[in-house]
């Protein structure tokens, strides 16, 4: 999603703002551009469409001292991806960049053509950069002020970046709704809507909050509230390295992440379960031990891969904890549903970035109903974290890939973790609970297993198969969630058509659809459903199937190719079978030869609706 960079100090400020765009890339864009200020107030502003490579060629003709400027990476809202509507804008004195929507801009844009502004762009943000530069030159006030008072008219969600050629020696930031972090170094003074473009500046950083305005000089930021009265900030150390957020010899992130996961479970797990002591504790959930013992029902928030790791852990949590109701929501669909809330509930609002905006907006709405809300999120410091009542990091690192992998397997830990807490308050026998925290503890190693054993293979079969169109993907009970997750992941970055289903639903339409131009992945554990899955694949088989079975049973599969994986896992075997299908869809990918890291048309993180 889009994404702001902003600089300030004795720094050639084109290249720091280059920098951190090119940080930014993994977010995914479609145009970019950036303006810098002279000592005077003469501005040098280059937009291209496209890659920041095509953007770093302009700056290389057009190479200035400047010591202030704003950048910007557009994935378009309104208006089509083109030069013309890449931030930053500009009007009269005013030069602007913006991530978000402003809801109201038709209205706002029908008054300013009354004061005649005509507008260049299709984009929302032209009208509130008219709408500054209206009220700064009619009161001639100050540029925070102008923007305080154009920000009041306006109705919708924005991080925003702001500069006024009269001005050289100041960046005006705002946000609602879209992050915005400053990070302060010795005399210079940085802004970024995401914390990888500060890593390397600086690691004292302020998260702004919503409805702050904040003015940033080389001596450091002062912020403000709406109304423009003086607040304080509170600097917080950036927990994020170099390292975290480069690709260690890896072709690409993606790749990195998947390998990673052995890793990222195990700094998920750190410190959280025991089986010897048996303990499964999470620190920071801002609960007693009463409260956990009450709790009847818990309803677990996401969007896409964050809502799937929601429907797997309540899977897991199933086998062990009776008494307790357990629901997965697609955040998108419940803050538009006229929903009920049992009481007792505890919400888990499951979130990689810590940013999607629909994510957030069910955190809120709950919220306001009284709700106990626990965060389960990636982005330390991001909105949804600091939003919660409470809740847990899942501490996997910088996840760059747009798809996520890493931030699934460790999301379904996390949540499992808090299931067995539930369990232990509610006293489930000791016995049981030992052996899946003894699971959980081995799965790291199971998965490290499976990646150097299975690697070569998937890559071989990932080739074979690249050349369909379509694909299905079936599993049953546990499985099922990883088929729905499997599905996304090629469709992501291959472009695969492919579709996730309970393999029980074949024959109430899906199996209509197979043919020579499908391949079907069928994950088949080695328990009671054996038999029946056995029986989807024959059945499938009977109509000219392709199918790739992944397995840990020994026993005969009737697919074109099995994957037999060996694991001494049970409950936690679906999320060893994971991994397989996460290899798939990457090499899948890389023989399409797509831009694996970057597919089209996504975003890493969704901050408006
Ligand atoms: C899939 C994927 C998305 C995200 C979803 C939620 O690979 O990355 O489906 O899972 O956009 O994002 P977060 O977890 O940041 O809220």
């Amino acid at each position: 999603m889009c994404g702001i960079v902003g600089y300030i100090g004795d720094k050639e400020s084109q290249q720091v703002l280059l920098s951190g765009l090119k940080r930014l890339e993994y977010r995914g864009y479609d145009s970019a551009g950036i303006v810098t200020l002279g000592a005077s107030g003469e501005p040098t502003s280059l937009r291209e469409k496209g890659k920041v490579a095509e953007l770093e060629k302009k700056i290389l003709n057009h190479k200035k001292d400047d010591e202030v400027g704003i950048g910007h990476t557009r994935w378009a809202t309104h208006g089509a991806p083109s030069k013309r509507n890449a931030h930053p804008h500009n009007v009269g004195d005013i030069y602007l960049v913006h991530n978000g929507i402003i809801e109201n801009y038709q209205d706002l844009k029908t008054e300013l053509t009354k004061y005649d502004y005509d507008f260049k762009s299709e984009t929302d943000t032209e009208v509130l950069t008219a709408l500054v530069d209206y009220i700064y030159k009619k009161d001639g006030t100050s540029l925070v002020s102008a923007v305080s008072q154009a920000l009041k008219m306006v109705v919708g969600a924005y991080g925003i970046a702001v500069l006024s050629v009269k001005n050289p020696s100041e960046i005006v930031v705002a946000r609602k709704g879209s992050p915005l972090i400053v990070g302060l170094g010795d005399d210079e003074v940085f802004v970024a809507s995401d914390a990888s473009a500060l890593v390397g500046h600086t690691d004292q950083v302020i998260y702004m909050r919503d409805g702050e305005i904040g003015v940033c000089t080389r001596e450091g930021v002062q912020l403000y509230d709406i109304e423009a009265n003086e607040i304080n900030a509170s600097v917080e150390k950036l927990e994020l390295d170099l390292q975290s957020i480069q690709k260690k010899g890896y072709d690409h992130f993606l790749l990195k992440e998947i390998y990673e996961q052995p890793e990222s479970l195990n700094s998920t797990l750190l410190g959280r379960v025991s089986a010897d002591p048996l303990r499964a504790r999470l620190g920071g959930l801002n609960m007693s031990d009463n409260e956990i013992r009450k709790v009847e029902h818990v309803m677990v928030i996401g969007c896409g891969t964050a809502y799937y790791a929601g429907l797997e852990a309540g899977y897991f949590i199933e086998q062990f904890l009776d008494g307790v109701t357990f629901s997965s929501q697609i955040a998108s669909e419940l803050r538009y549903r006229s929903f009920t809330v049992p009481k007792n509930t505890v919400a888990l609002i499951v979130s990689q970035s810590g940013e999607t905006a629909d994510t957030l907006a069910c955190l809120q709405e709950l919220k306001r109903r009284g709700v106990k809300c626990l965060g389960v999120v990636n982005a330390v410091g991001s909105t949804i974290a600091r939003e919660v009542d409470g809740g847990v990091y899942v501490h996997v690192g910088a996840e760059i890939s747009v798809a996520s992998t890493k931030a699934f397997t460790s999301q379904v830990a996390a949540i499992t973790i808090f299931g067995l807490m539930l369990a232990q308050a509610k006293g489930v026998g000791q016995m049981q609970l030992r052996s899946y925290i003894h699971e959980l503890e081995a799965l790291p190693s199971e998965i490290e297993k499976v990646l150097k054993k299975h690697d070569k293979e998937v890559q071989k079969i990932a080739k074979a198969y690249a050349h369909y169109e379509h694909a299905l993907y079936i599993g049953r009970d546990a499985l099922y969630p990883i088929a729905l997750e499997g599905a996304l992941k090629l469709k992501e970055v291959s472009y695969v058509h492919a579709e996730g289903y309970a393999a029980g639903e074949l024959k109430h339409g899906p199996i209509a659809l197979i043919d020579d131009r499908f391949f079907e992945v069928c994950y088949i554990q080695d328990n009671w459903l054996y038999e029946k899955s056995q029986s989807n694949l024959i059945e499938m088989n009977a109509r000219g199937a392709h199918a790739i079975a992944i397995t840990n049973t020994s026993k005969r599969i009737a697919a074109e190719k099995v994957i037999r994986v060996n694991t001494k896992l049970e409950l936690f075997t679906p999320l060893v079978f994971n991994v397989i299908s996460q290899l798939l869809a990457y090499y899948v990918a890389v023989a399409r030869g797509n831009d694996v890291d970057q597919p089209r048309n996504l975003a890493k993180s969704v901050t408006v609706e």
